[in-house]
């Protein structure tokens, strides 16, 4: 017998992305930079052409449309806008006008993110995110996002995975500045946490000093985190201590003050942690996955009942909406991704049930694109890209989706 398991009839169902991994043709980022020393990304890949999105958005809209998606989430290339510091580009903000105006034209909804990920050299050879300017310059980028296109977009995330950009960057070396110091990731992640401070009020001024309705949230990275071996005590410490820097310490933080209209979650996987004194360079601890488990292409369990744990515990915490900003897998022959799809989304309709106020579910990604350090290796698109053509061809788990987002219900 099959049950239907329903959403809400505003409940929005879409895709995300982000600048640096489609756009393409834009070479004054720090990750541009990265990818071209030897050894940094998987087979030398490079962010050069990506999916050529950026001459290429108004075929991905329809795309979008196509399938019965009604939302989307995008970034802004902050040194396609600020190429050199304090200068803005009049034609950049006039390309993400042009987005938008396609997305609505489209009857897509838009969720704009400020920052995600890449920095512009200018700064990245200041210090990065150590620079001690670092919020006041991501405000002032904000703020102006926000007059050039809080016309067009009410919902905005300031940062994306600040903890996962603190940590790869500055603690596991593997993207740029490519360093190893936990000091330097507390240090990161600090002023990331002030950075999203001074975003939210800048962004909120810019809005009401425009007559813009505008809510604004950060997306957080939260994964499940379990000790390897429940007896072992070092394992139980070091679960719990990875938790509150990792999990906690950010996202507890934007709780406390309350400076989020909604809770952003990406969410992929659940972590099983060793103590091992033997790897400072990963913070102490080897990652593993249950064994047996079911995992994505590049070996991270499928957990789907992660996500409900996690509404349970962050939702009231918040007190405010919830959307899920990302959640995918790398699964290049989409076996595994209609299963994945269907039970991530049962457990939003069962966390709306019980009561959480899920608004929307953005499934990352619209298409295969430049997975940092693992280049075009990854492939977390609903759409399949092929990069040496561009041609984009939707595979079956993308008409699935439509399916569930047209009838709003998951037939199981
Ligand atoms: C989260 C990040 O925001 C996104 O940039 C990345 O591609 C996906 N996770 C998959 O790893």
């Amino acid at each position: 017998m099959s049950a239907e398991l329903g959403f809400p009839e505003d409940f929005l169902f879409g895709t995300a992305t982000s600048a640096t991994q489609v756009e393409g043709h834009c070479e004054d980022t720090d990750w541009s930079a990265f990818a071209r020393e030897p050894g940094r990304v998987r087979g030398g890949a490079t962010p050069r052409i990506a999916c050529d999105h950026v001459h290429r958005f108004r075929e991905d809209v329809k795309l979008q449309q196509a399938l019965g998606l009604g939302a989307h989430r995008l970034s802004l290339e902050w040194a396609r806008v600020e190429p050199r510091a304090g200068e803005f580009d009049p034609a950049a903000w006039d390309h993400y006008r042009a987005v938008l105006g396609a997305h609505r034209d489209a009857g897509i909804v838009p969720m704009i993110t400020v920052h995600h990920f890449s920095l512009p050299r200018w700064l990245s050879a200041r210090g990065g995110l150590l620079h001690q300017d670092l919020p006041a310059l991501l405000a002032r980028f904000a703020e102006r996002a926000v007059e050039a296109l809080g016309d067009l977009c009410t919902l905005w995330i300031t940062i994306n995975e600040p903890n996962v950009l603190a940590a790869h960057g500055h603690l596991l070396g593997v993207w740029p500045p490519g360093h190893h110091s936990l000091l330097e990731m507390g240090r990161a992640l600090r002023n990331l946490l002030r950075a999203h401070e001074a975003m939210f009020r800048a962004m909120h001024d810019a809005a009401a000093r425009k007559g813009h309705a505008l809510q604004a949230g950060v997306a957080h990275h939260l994964r499940v985190l379990e000790p390897e071996a429940p007896g072992r005590a070092a394992d139980r410490v070091w679960t719990a201590l990875y938790g509150r820097v990792f999990n906690d310490w950010f996202t507890q933080a934007v709780c406390a003050q309350q400076t989020q209209d909604f809770f952003g979650l990406n969410y992929y996987t659940r972590d099983l942690v060793r103590f091992s004194p033997a790897h400072p360079g990963e913070g102490f601890m080897v990652r593993k996955v249950q064994p047996g488990a079911e995992v994505n292409d590049l070996g991270w369990e499928i957990y789907p009942e992660g996500l409900g744990r996690l509404l349970d515990v962050w939702a009231p915490r918040a007190g405010v909406p919830v959307y899920i900003t990302e959640n995918g897998i790398d699964d290049a022959d989409d076996d595994q991704r209609p299963r994945f799809l269907v039970r991530h989304l049962a457990e939003v309709a069962r966390a709306i049930r019980r009561g959480i106020d899920v608004r929307g579910y953005l499934h990352w990604s619209l298409m295969d694109n430049f997975e940092w350090a693992e280049g075009y290796a990854a492939r977390f698109g609903l759409v399949e890209v092929d990069y040496a053509t561009q041609e984009r061809r939707p595979r079956p788990s993308a008409a699935l989706y439509g399916r569930i987002a047209r009838a709003r219900a998951i037939d199981r």
